[in-house]
């Protein structure tokens, strides 16, 4: 199954003082998905922004809002961030201890399912739930920060994660020190969706950003089969 490259944008790395017009900005520039990194303080060691910042920034993108939960527990709140205008909602494997039932609150809120790991977590914490997820993403760096170097044994993880999914039309996402240097080989080894913070936001303004999600995307083309 041959899924779009999609250059997916976090706006953790974003000007928060302005973060509507970040968000429409990166639209203007030609993001495929806004990457929305929630972080509690607690299942991660950094705070970022909740349902109310997601609800207010709906408005300034029509493209996939792409919510990452950095919290635990993650169950109490998926309500609130499908209600925020969240298109699709990815838990950690590692927030909980009945991951199934959160996969199936996520698609009982008519949402898009995604499910992550942290490096250290292996794929076979995820085989039973293959037909459950839309997404899966590995994470190439320990959630919590942006600006962290991708960690090269995460590549293998990428091949692997691409031969479990098989023909099942489930995108394959990497996030985490995804640059012009190793967004090609991380498409190589089978991902189709690019999370880029630091990367993209480094710029100012549409021009840029613009020029760094295109840079981005012919690289990932090069990496293609
Ligand atoms: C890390 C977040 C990432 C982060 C990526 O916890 O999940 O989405 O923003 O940032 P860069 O692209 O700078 O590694
Ligand atoms: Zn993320």
């Amino acid at each position: 199954m041959t899924l779009p490259i999609r250059i997916a944008p976090s706006i953790l790395a974003a000007d928060f003082a302005r973060l509507g017009q970040e968000v429409a900005d990166v639209t203007a520039a030609g993001a495929d998905w806004i990457h929305l990194d929630v972080m509690d303080g607690h299942f991660v060691p950094n705070i970022s922004f909740g349902p109310d910042v997601i609800k207010a920034l709906r408005s300034y993108s029509d493209r996939m809002f792409d919510c990452h939960l950095m919290i635990a527990p993650a169950d109490p709140y998926l309500e609130a961030f499908a209600k925020a205008g969240c298109d699709s909602i990815t838990v950690h494997a590692e927030a909980g201890v009945h991951l199934h039932r959160s996969l199936q609150t996520v698609r009982a809120l008519g949402k898009r399912v995604g499910v992550t790991l942290n490096p250290a977590t292996p794929l076979s914490v995820i085989e039973n739930v293959l037909d459950d997820v839309d997404l899966i993403l590995i994470m190439s760096v320990n959630p919590g920060f942006g600006g962290q170097k991708f960690i090269p044994a995460m590549y293998d993880k990428i091949r692997a994660a691409k031969a479990m999914i098989g023909d099942r039309p489930i995108e394959l996402q990497v996030d985490g020190g995804i640059t012009v240097d190793t967004i090609a080989d991380a498409r190589r080894a089978g991902a189709n969706v690019f999370v880029a913070g630091s990367a993209v936001f480094k710029g100012d303004g549409v021009e840029d950003y613009r020029k760094t999600i295109d840079g981005l995307r012919r690289k990932a083309e090069e990496g293609r089969g």
